[in-house]
């Protein structure tokens, strides 16, 4: 369940402040019965009609797909097989931010460029979560460098991250940004090497246990969610 004003603000009717102007004044419907409050809560099954005209809210698509190994986060490809390959339905679409080919885990498939653009902008710093197994010994403060950030060859300083070392072989890493192999190039300065390397989470939304190859729809709330400022922003 998700509130009305906030879905109408995201669609582009206005600000919150706006929207809730709209439904005041009666030019809302919610399944044919105009809704004057403003916090009214609908779900996937409800129709919505702003100034008698129904509210297409499936002009964009959004996938959640576990990626396995051996396929390339693009549009096409002549040597591997795309993400794409692994939905029902492909026109338009495109996979947001990029995994590599040995990388499995959470990627977003839409044909949204504005979600895209919210998501991989390193100023939104949207947190991407990633779980990874290693082989070699870490330094003792791998976690106040990541922190502090790193410099990866005097080609990039990386923004902030977040290091979790859950053992001899296993850790977690949160990044803001993505850039070119930037897991396993701070693993590597850390004295390590990456092995295995899955994405579990972007911003709110968690891998859960969606099986390696397979994809779901997100849900309007999780959209929503997507869709929300940081914090910090
Ligand atoms: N960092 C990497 O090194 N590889 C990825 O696929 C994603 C982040």
């Amino acid at each position: 369940m998700e509130r009305l004003d906030k879905i109408l603000a995201h669609l582009g009717y206005g600000s919150r402040k706006e929207v809730k102007g709209l439904i005041r004044k009666g030019f809302v419907k919610v399944n044919d019965e105009v809704v004057y409050d403003d916090d009214y809560k609908i779900d996937d099954t409800d129709c919505i009609n702003v100034y008698d005209e129904d509210i297409i809210y499936d002009d964009f698509v959004y996938y959640l797909l576990n990626k396995p190994k051996g396929y390339l986060s693009a549009t096409i490809s002549i040597n591997y097989p795309t993400v794409l390959e692994l939905l029902p339905y492909r026109k338009g679409l495109f996979p947001i931010g990029r995994l590599d080919l040995d990388t499995e885990g959470l990627l977003i498939i839409t044909n949204d460029g504005n979600l895209a653009h919210n998501l991989i902008n390193p100023k939104k710093e949207v947190e991407k979560e990633y779980y990874f197994k290693y082989s070699g010994k870490l330094v003792e403060n791998a976690r106040e460098l990541c922190l502090k950030g790193i410099n990866i060859n005097n080609e990039y300083i990386t923004k902030s991250s977040k290091l979790e070392i859950m053992n001899d072989f296993e850790g977690k890493i949160i990044l803001t940004e993505g850039k070119y192999h930037e897991v396993k190039r701070i693993i590597k300065y850390l004295g390590g090497e990456v092995t295995y390397l899955k994405r579990i989470r972007i911003k709110n939304l968690e891998l859960g246990d969606l099986g390696i190859g397979s994809y779901r729809e997100l849900t309007k709330s999780e959209i929503l969610d997507l869709y929300e400022k940081n914090e910090k922003n």
